[in-house]
């Protein structure tokens, strides 16, 4: 039986930052599950589908096909077969994909493509719903937070560093209201699941915290 790690947590929480070292010192596959609904949102955004219409969403869902692939053991996300890696990380489609991740039809798609990832494949897959809905039997199951404070400085130093000029409160605003739409959506909302190690990442650095998820694995083990 392949070994699952989920890790579920709020935007900007370093879920992905810490799941990629984690996978390389464990020589796990690392899956992204929010590049897989950030695919699906750049696909509406193209199409102009409003995010508010859950019936032109549903209509389009049969014409978006995601798959994922490794590339250097980088994840690659492929949109009806064009990479879309290079387009997916930013604001307005990570926020469409928090709108447009609420609908049912959306979420039954990449579930179905996260399981199938998991069961061929020891996997470490952050997330929002991993430890709680796609992988319930996950043999680790972390929660990593951190304060909104944090996670705004964080990517404000993030997009400073990039040349990116942006506004700190501005960002803490966009973090809060995303958090608010992940944690009370009808369908898998983000939340602890009953038997998931909390992890606040508020005080730690990248190291402590890689560490941290390391000793709950090999309890675990
Ligand atoms: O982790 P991220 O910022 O790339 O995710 C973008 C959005 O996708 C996030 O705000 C909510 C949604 N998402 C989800 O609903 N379930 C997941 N497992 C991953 C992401």
């Amino acid at each position: 039986m392949s070994m699952n790690i989920a890790i579920d947590g709020p935007a900007g929480a370093g879920k992905s930052t810490i799941a990629k070292r984690l996978a390389k010192k464990l020589g796990f596959i690392y899956v992204d599950t929010g590049a897989m609904y950030r695919a699906m949102a750049y696909y509406f955004l193209q199409h102009n589908i409003d995010a508010k219409d859950e019936n032109a969403i549903a209509a389009a869902c049969p014409d978006v096909d995601v798959t994922i692939t490794y590339e250097n053991g980088e994840q690659q996300v492929l949109l009806n077969g064009e990479n879309v890696n290079g387009v997916i990380r930013n604001e307005e489609v990570g926020n469409m994909a928090s709108s447009t991740s609420v609908y049912p039809v959306v979420r039954k798609k990449l579930v179905e493509l996260q399981r199938q990832l998991a069961k061929s494949a020891d996997v470490i897959m952050d997330g929002r719903d991993i430890g709680t809905c796609v992988l319930p039997d996950a043999q680790v199951k972390i929660y990593l937070t951190a304060s909104s404070a944090t996670r705004a400085k964080r990517r404000y130093d993030e997009l400073t560093e990039k040349g990116v000029s942006c506004d700190l409160a501005e960002i803490e605003k966009d973090i809060i209201d995303r958090d608010y739409r992940d944690m009370h959506r009808e369908t898998s909302p983000l939340r602890q699941a009953e038997d998931a190690v909390l992890v606040d990442s508020s005080e730690m650095n990248i190291d402590e915290v890689v560490d941290a998820i390391y000793q709950v694995y090999s309890e675990a083990r």
